[in-house]
């Protein structure tokens, strides 16, 4: 069997939120036998590991992020026979896969919940996180993800219980050694039925401190006050991640993935370093608030320059501008307009030319764009809803804060694969769970499959360069300091005598570049351009949404 770390070496994940992919039955809701349907389409583009987001028993109030039942698969999505059936397939189409595990929290509605919260004696008791009233309040003024106290009271206990997330995200106690041992013999049964890796959600918040002491942080408009500073990267919560990798994640060989929230390249590299056996590598969580109005060339500049410093000495770290808790990066960085198409090839082009696992999210791979839904009531995500109602409560009027919604909502991401230009995309035909975006007679799978200068073919194309110059996994990265760095991202890839080059405007306008960049440039192969239909680039000047991946002649 291949070893681990060799496989590592070569991962290039998708993305698949089930809920949105295919739908096989008719419900509207995509599932497991609609993932199966598809694994062909996933094969061609070159992937070599599926990440699925929970498919788990969950009530559905944070999309299946809150699981009542870690052994069980939500009807909707199918039985465990077509999971295992998927995995099997995905096995021999050389593809690995991966879980959602979402361990932070359970649902409210998790068997261990319902009988922790039942009384102050029993089994579970300790499996949650109970406090005493204060003066008959929550005992701190916290504030909790989706709005709101991040406190709720329980008349049966007369506690409160505390919930980083959702009211129906009760958080788990990880102090207590039976807490620990059932999920750590859940993750080992998930082992045994064949899985190769986890996506840990939410790990940066494992650990609770012992005394829970009242923000000092800036409050929201509801009155309670984030506390991140007390909740994330908690030498406790290193130490538990560090226990499951010894009880699970290495004697099980699994590839581990940690959503962390990292402030300080100090945070990444406890999570990541191989010495520290925690993950083997780290997705960053990045609020999508904190993205906009940034400058895409100075987020990729910046976030990889600092991901690398911290961790290319022997540990990985995930590459992506899209994931199902931010808008289409197509829409954040782009262009929505006539400059679409070569957008959408830049964008991938840039970070599939870094170093670090790429992860595709699905539909990024077609371009697909922001669905702006013109109603609140047409959005489902929880958090969408919030933003909304805070955005009311800071004054703003509804349309307003529907404008502030379009900014930021996850539903963006969340909305039906687009297939082909039949009713509902070709997701389902039945009537989809979520909108389907309006473009989807333009914008669709089969239509690229048809263009072999489409969007899609250039994602094949870029993940096929990927195996077939090490340099792009394995090499150096420099980034040129070529002005101005606000729109011009240049940085070069070098492993022994091998070197390529990207030279990107992520741009509206043109960007002329410096002429020693150019007159260099004129001894350098284009590999791959943005511009692909358009014919070879032009060395001096940069059109809009112009990137070119160039290889640099051996004897410079
Ligand atoms: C991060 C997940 O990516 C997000 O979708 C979810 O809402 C939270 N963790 C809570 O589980
Ligand atoms: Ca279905």
């Amino acid at each position: 069997m291949e070893r681990k770390q060799d496989w590592i070496r070569d991962l290039v994940v998708y993305q698949v939120y089930p809920r949105s992919f295919m739908d096989s039955n008719g419900d509207g809701i995509g599932d497991l036998n609609g993932v199966r349907q598809k694994l062909p389409y996933l094969k061609k583009l070159g992937v070599n590991a599926l990440w699925l987001s929970p498919f788990f028993c969950s009530p559905g109030d944070d999309n299946g992020y809150d699981v009542s039942d870690y052994d069980g698969i939500q009807p909707e999505f199918g039985t465990m026979a077509d999971c295992e059936a998927l995995i099997r397939e995905c096995h021999a189409l050389g593809m690995r896969f991966i879980i959602d595990v979402v361990v932070n929290h359970s649902s409210d509605e998790h068997p261990w919940f319902i009988e922790s919260a039942s009384s102050r004696e029993n089994d579970k008791s300790d499996f949650y996180i109970w406090r005493d009233p204060v003066d008959g309040h929550e005992p701190t003024n916290w504030w909790s993800v989706f709005g709101g106290s991040a406190w709720e009271y329980v008349p049966a206990r007369g506690q409160y219980y505390f919930h980083l997330f959702s009211r129906k995200q009760p958080d788990l106690n990880w102090r207590s050694p039976q807490l620990r041992q059932q999920i750590f013999a859940m993750m080992n049964r998930w082992a045994d039925r064949g899985v190769d890796g986890f996506r840990l959600d939410a790990a940066s918040h494992y650990a609770k401190p012992e005394h829970f002491v009242d923000s000092t942080l800036p409050p929201m408009p509801d009155g309670y006050a984030p506390a991140f500073d007390q909740l994330s990267n908690t030498p406790e919560t290193h130490a538990i991640v560090n226990a499951m990798n010894q009880a699970v994640f290495t004697p099980r060989q699994l590839f581990t993935v940690g959503e962390v929230g990292c402030q300080t390249p100090q945070d990444m590299q406890d999570y990541a370093l191989p010495q520290r056996q925690e993950f083997d590598a780290i997705i960053p969580f990045i609020p999508p608030q904190e993205e906009v109005g940034k400058k895409v060339a100075e987020v990729l500049r910046s976030r990889y320059q600092s991901q690398y410093d911290a961790l290319h000495d022997g540990s990985r770290w995930a590459l992506f501008l899209s994931n199902h808790d931010k808008p289409r990066q197509v829409s954040s960085w782009g262009d929505e307009g006539a400059l679409w198409e070569v957008s959408a090839k830049a964008l991938a082009l840039c970070l599939h030319g870094l170093p670090g696992i790429p992860f595709v999210y699905e539909g990024e791979e077609l371009g697909m764009t922001n669905a702006y839904f013109p109603r609140i009531e047409d959005y489902r995500d929880i958090d969408s809803r919030n933003v909304y109602r805070t955005l009311l409560l800071e004054g703003k009027t509804p349309q307003q804060a529907l404008q502030g919604v379009w900014e930021v909502s996850r539903d963006h991401a969340r909305t039906p694969m687009q297939w082909d230009d039949s009713e509902n995309a070709g997701f389902t035909c039945g009537t989809p769970w979520i909108g389907v975006n309006r473009n989807y007679r333009e914008i669709n799978a089969a239509r690229q499959e048809a263009d072999s200068l489409s969007v899609l073919h250039f994602y094949r194309e870029l993940i096929a360069l990927r195996r077939r110059y090490p340099v792009l996994r394995d090499g150096d990265l420099a980034f040129l300091p070529i002005a101005p760095e606000d729109r011009l991202l240049v940085y070069r890839r070098q492993d022994q005598g091998i070197r390529l080059l990207v030279t990107a405007n992520l741009s509206h306008q043109p960007c002329a570049l410096p002429d020693s960049l150019s007159s260099h440039l004129r001894t350098c192969t284009p590999l791959l351009t943005s511009y692909n239909r358009e014919g070879n680039p032009e060395a001096g000047t940069l059109r809009p949404f112009e990137a070119i991946l160039w290889q640099e002649t051996a004897e410079e």
